[in-house]
């Protein structure tokens, strides 16, 4: 039965038990085992996330699929292999990589994420969008957590796969995480029909930050409740796991993530000097615009009062600044 799409599913399906078959019980996926060891990866975590190894070699997948009668040029298609250049004859496009199997919502094998193993560029290599798979619209580890989203009302959103590996070892169940790419309106739909409140947990760098921002921006469009989490500098949510365990993770990173305002509040206090004057005005401004933005009365009341108690000023005076920068944005 099935079309087209439905035979590129089952070739997905089919890789992704030859992969999880090399790195288990093979001698060229002994390599695989040596990474996924020194990494920590448990064998709860590998069977739960179905995580496999591409052996090195240019004709594994291909023989298979060849063996089993697929259309090797649908199988470019669905971007599983790749074609050579002359059109004379096929070649696996993931050679020597771990291997992250990424589902539909319904859980069937769409496209792969494959990590090097050793210091290969790029570090991860994606499926491209094919007839089954669209970056865009697709979130990693979606139908495993979805119960769990769902009971709790809250989705907790990271930047890699291996974050929400790793989370999951740490008995976090409701996490997903986007493939590489910017949040799309698309994908924080996809979330809103799950969950109420997103609490975004992205690498502690420059780049996750900013792009916390950015999906914050978005996922409050379709109508979310935001929060960040936040770990120290330079770390991302699986290295924290690994560093200070998982009760850490789960009282000092999740459940001390912050409302989007307050991070956005601390965010405009990095590298100021609240002693000077004329830089404590210049946040306290830029406070008060972030404030205006907020569409719920009763929430800029909290945060107006919040800023008059710590800078000791009157709530009237901030309302009528606040009034003044409102007008001035309209
Ligand atoms: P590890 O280095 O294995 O711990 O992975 P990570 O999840 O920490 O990776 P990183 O924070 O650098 O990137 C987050 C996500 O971006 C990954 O899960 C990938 O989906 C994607 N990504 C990272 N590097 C690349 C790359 O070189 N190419 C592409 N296409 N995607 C990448
Ligand atoms: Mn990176
Ligand atoms: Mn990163
Ligand atoms: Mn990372
Ligand atoms: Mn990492």
């Amino acid at each position: 039965s099935g079309g087209p799409q439905e035979t590129m599913r089952s070739a997905h399906e089919l890789a992704a038990k030859l992969y999880y078959h090399v790195l288990m019980l093979t001698e060229q996926g002994s390599e695989g085992r040596t990474y996924v060891k020194d990494r920590g990866f448990t064998k709860e975590q590998i069977e739960h996330f179905q995580i496999g190894f591409a052996p090195d070699r240019w004709d594994a997948l291909v023989t298979v699929l060849n063996k089993r009668n697929f259309s090797l040029d649908e199988m470019v298609k669905a971007s599983l292999i790749g074609e050579r250049e002359s059109k004379e004859g096929y070649f696996d496009r993931f050679r020597n990589r771990l291997m992250f199997p990424i589902w539909d919502g319904q859980g069937n094998v769409i496209a792969f994420g494959g990590r090097t193993i050793s210091d290969e560029k790029p570090k991860y290599l994606n499926s491209s969008d094919s007839p089954i798979f669209h970056k865009g619209q697709t979130l990693y580890g979606l139908h495993l957590a979805r119960p769990s989203i769902r009971k709790e009302g809250v989705a907790v959103l990271f930047e890699g796969y291996v974050d929400v590996i790793a989370a999951w070892g740490a008995g976090m169940t409701n996490t997903i995480a986007t493939l590489g790419t910017a949040l799309t309106e698309d994908q924080a739909k996809v979330i809103r029909r799950n969950a109420e409140t997103v609490t975004i947990c992205y690498d502690s760098d420059k780049a996750g930050t900013k792009a916390a921002f950015r999906s914050a921006a978005i996922l409050e469009q379709v109508g979310c409740v935001v929060k960040v989490a936040q770990m120290p500098d330079g770390l991302d949510p699986d290295d924290y796991i690994r560093t200070y365990g998982a009760n850490r993770f789960k009282s000092d990173v999740i459940g001390a993530s912050l409302t989007l305002m307050s991070f956005k509040m601390r965010y405009l206090r990095i590298g100021k000097n609240m002693q000077n004057e004329a830089e404590r005005m210049n946040y306290i401004e830029e406070v008060l615009t972030e404030i205006s933005t907020l569409s719920r009365a009763v929430e800029r009341d909290h945060y107006l009062r919040q800023l008059a108690d710590e800078f000791s000023l009157s709530l009237d005076a901030l309302k009528q600044e606040q009034y003044q920068i409102f007008r001035a944005n309209r």
